[in-house]
């Protein structure tokens, strides 16, 4: 054992000739010894054996055959880039406990329909990078019923087999990806996760020329050049996750799919931007219409090309968030619907060139608060604004919607357009238009303001001198709006003026996210950013705890905080994320970015971070969602490459 293991790992080579022999007897039948003989030749190429580890690396050995002379419990088989241009019913027979066969790059030309017949414990498999590839019309993989991973991809293959994914009882991935396949008949099939042809030559996605019946999470068929879709073909598809686009759809083609997505059980679809933006041909469209299309992600260019449209209706989707750019395209656009969606927030730049919006519906959503600026560019297009069944905070803050509101404009289901109960307390589940901040935010505003203050001082009595000094500042805050316009100005220093470069303060449950999606992606993105402080564990040693936060957010070039539910109930937390707030107030710089990592239901929103959002300040929402996730690092990655100088008009105490 000692010996075995100071060899290991072990180059073979051609050392295993007699374990060849040995295999030859095991064979009978003057076919198979012919076959066999020649392969022997092959086998002096020599390939790279791991005994301990089953595995045999014959890539780039200039090997025509499967080569014999390797060990016969190998699990792992390397032949790619290699010269096999066939595989027949006895190359595998040598090695019948191969899990992970890897036959791409070579030039296989034709498969005898059993030659994977003794792999019956095959998870993986490669043939992608044949040239020429050509599957037996069916069976081939009749005994790899484990098979999770098969790779097909960029083998020039004009037609899949009819029971190509059948056998496998749970296929993970087939990738089938940069073919020629104009044609699709998967008519039987098991269950398969991810089923990807993307690039093919798909043009008509009719019954007569694709049919796919599997139970698939994600069927991707982006860049095939589709010309014609029955809807019904869509409609009948088992498929939770479509994938289109990377291709110019005629709107036709772009009507049918919609019209099968909205008959399907389709739970989300993906329609990713061609070369010229998948609406690009459609630049004299007036009116598009993509209600309950189960639509959760808007690409920000998904509207680019479509100057010409008055009129855009996404009722009934699950949208969550609409990026600055998604409307920038829409100089034309009158009438914007986004009823029954999912959108929590407005960006303040998503109407800044949509100037002749004059009809705008944001029912039904879960909107809390508005802000001024968000809709200034359309302050006096619009007619008609609809934003009924929101949960909207109503205070003092809304002073601006309310005199606008009392303008030349029609609020619509003004009856169903109701303060929620994080409202002042006076105006909870009342009308909105009922809600006269004349009245209520003359005298009574520091009142109202400091209730929640008053529920945190309770707490934290020890820094109630702090709490008064944020409600000073909230008032101010108000003046400022009405007083003062916002201008925005960068700091002249970089990070290397900093002692630390990122700062992270978050709540111990976080952690996860913190370790397995932050810093890998701050790793990823942004490299130069080295002297990090993570967290509790990284700060300085031999301070006191406050005092060391206090020390490490004002020589850190940015903070990242990241809220959650259970973060803001937690009192050190709060106070560290309102030592970081201070400090942007006393150095007059932008430093900070809040992360939600959840929704924070209104109730449960502190204080703190309340004056943070509506003081304008940068913060960006986590997402599940992958689009929105790399929606998420470009803005972080974004925000913390510069810093803004705040502008805070406030005096220092
Ligand atoms: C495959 O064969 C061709 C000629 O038949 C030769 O030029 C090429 O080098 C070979 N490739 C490998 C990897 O041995
Ligand atoms: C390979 O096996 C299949 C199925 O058993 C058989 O039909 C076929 O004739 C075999 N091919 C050769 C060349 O032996
Ligand atoms: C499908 O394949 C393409 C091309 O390799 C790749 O970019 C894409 O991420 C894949 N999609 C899925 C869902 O696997
Ligand atoms: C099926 O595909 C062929 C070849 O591309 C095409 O000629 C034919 O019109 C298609 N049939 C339908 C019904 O789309
Ligand atoms: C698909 O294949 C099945 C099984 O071979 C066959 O019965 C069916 O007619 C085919 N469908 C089309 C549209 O070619
Ligand atoms: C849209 O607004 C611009 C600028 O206000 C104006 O010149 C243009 O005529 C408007 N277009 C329509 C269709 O109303
Ligand atoms: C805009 O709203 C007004 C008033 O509700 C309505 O009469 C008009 O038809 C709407 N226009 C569009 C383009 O929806």
């Amino acid at each position: 054992m000692a010996n075995g293991s100071i060899l290991y790992p072990l180059l073979v080579a051609c050392l295993l000739v007699s374990s060849s022999f040995q295999s030859l007897y095991r064979h009978d039948g003057d076919s198979a010894m012919t076959s066999l003989r020649l392969d022997m030749d092959q086998s002096f190429h020599g390939c790279d054996q791991n005994l301990e580890q089953k595995k045999a690396s014959c890539s780039n050995k200039g090997l025509g055959l499967v080569p014999t002379g390797l060990s016969g419990d190998t699990e792992v088989l390397d032949l790619s880039h290699n010269n096999i241009t066939k595989l027949l019913n006895s190359s595998f027979e040598l090695y019948p406990l191969i899990n992970s066969l890897d036959i791409s790059h070579n030039d296989v030309r034709a498969i005898e329909s059993a030659a994977f017949y003794p792999l019956k414990g095959l998870l993986y498999l490669s043939l992608s990078f044949n040239w020429g590839l050509v599957l037996p019309a069916t069976g081939v993989f009749m005994m790899s019923t484990q098979l999770s991973i098969l790779d097909l991809s960029a083998s020039n293959l004009k037609s899949l087999p009819n029971d190509i994914l059948k056998w496998s009882l749970h296929l993970d991935t087939a990738r089938l990806f940069y073919n020629q396949l104009s044609f699709i008949n998967v008519s039987s099939c098991g269950k398969a996760d991810t089923v990807n042809m993307t690039g093919n030559r798909l043009q008509h996605l009719t019954a007569e020329n694709f049919t796919f019946e599997c139970h698939t999470d994600t069927l991707n068929i982006r860049e095939n050049p589709i010309q014609s879709v029955d809807p019904d073909v869509i409609a009948s598809l088992r498929v939770r996750y479509l994938v289109l686009g990377g291709y110019p759809l005629s709107d036709e083609v772009l009507a049918n799919i919609i019209l099968g997505i909205s008959k399907s059980d389709i739970e989300r679809l993906t329609i990713v931007e061609g070369s010229v933006g998948i609406f690009g041909q459609l630049s004299v469209l007036q009116e598009l219409n993509l209600d309950y299309c189960k639509i959760g992600y808007l690409h920000p260019l998904v509207f680019s090309g479509l100057e010409s449209l008055q009129k855009l209706s996404l009722k009934g989707n699950n949208i969550q968030h609409i990026h600055d750019d998604v409307l920038s395209g829409l100089g034309q656009i009158k009438s914007i619907d986004f009823k029954g969606n999912d959108i929590a927030y407005l960006e303040e730049l998503m109407f800044s060139s949509n100037w002749n919006l004059t009809n705008l519906s944001l029912a039904n959503n879960r909107i809390t608060r508005v802000y001024q600026s968000t809709f200034k560019p359309i302050f006096s297009s619009i007619s008609s604004l609809d934003l009924s069944m929101n949960p909207i905070e109503c205070n003092c803050e809304l002073k601006w919607l309310i005199d606008w509101l009392n303008g030349p404009i029609r609020l619509k289901n003004e009856d169903k357009t109701i303060c929620s109960l994080a409202s002042l307390e006076p105006l909870r589940k009342k009308s909105l238009m009922d809600f006269d901040p004349n009245e209520l935010c003359k005298i009574n505003n520091s009142l109202y303001s400091l209730i929640p203050l008053i529920s945190i001082g309770l707490v934290v009595i020890s820094v109630l001198l702090y709490h008064y000094r944020w409600q000073l500042r909230y008032k101010l805050f108000l003046l400022k709006l009405v007083a003062f316009a916002y201008k925005e100005m960068r700091d002249a220093r970089d990070h290397n003026d900093y002692e630390f470069d990122v700062n992270i303060i978050f709540y111990d449950d976080d952690e996860e996210w913190i370790r397995e999606q932050l810093r890998p992606a701050l790793e990823e993105r942004l490299p130069q950013l080295q002297r990090n402080v993570v967290g509790d564990e990284d700060l300085v040693l031999g301070m006191h705890y406050l005092d060391s936060v206090d020390y490490v957010v004002s020589h850190s070039y940015k903070t990242i905080v990241v809220l959650s539910r259970a973060a803001v109930l937690d009192h050190w937390f709060i106070l560290k994320f309102r030592t970081a707030m201070d400090h942007v107030s006393d150095t007059l710089t932008e430093f900070v970015v809040v992360v939600f990592l959840e929704d924070i239901p209104d109730d449960e929103m502190p204080f703190l971070a309340r004056l943070y959002l509506s003081d304008g300040r940068p913060y960006i929402h986590w997402t599940e969602n992958v689009r929105g996730q790399e929606y998420f690092w470009e803005e972080l990655t974004k925000n913390l490459t510069i810093n803004i100088r705040t502008n805070d008009l406030i005096p220092n105490e």
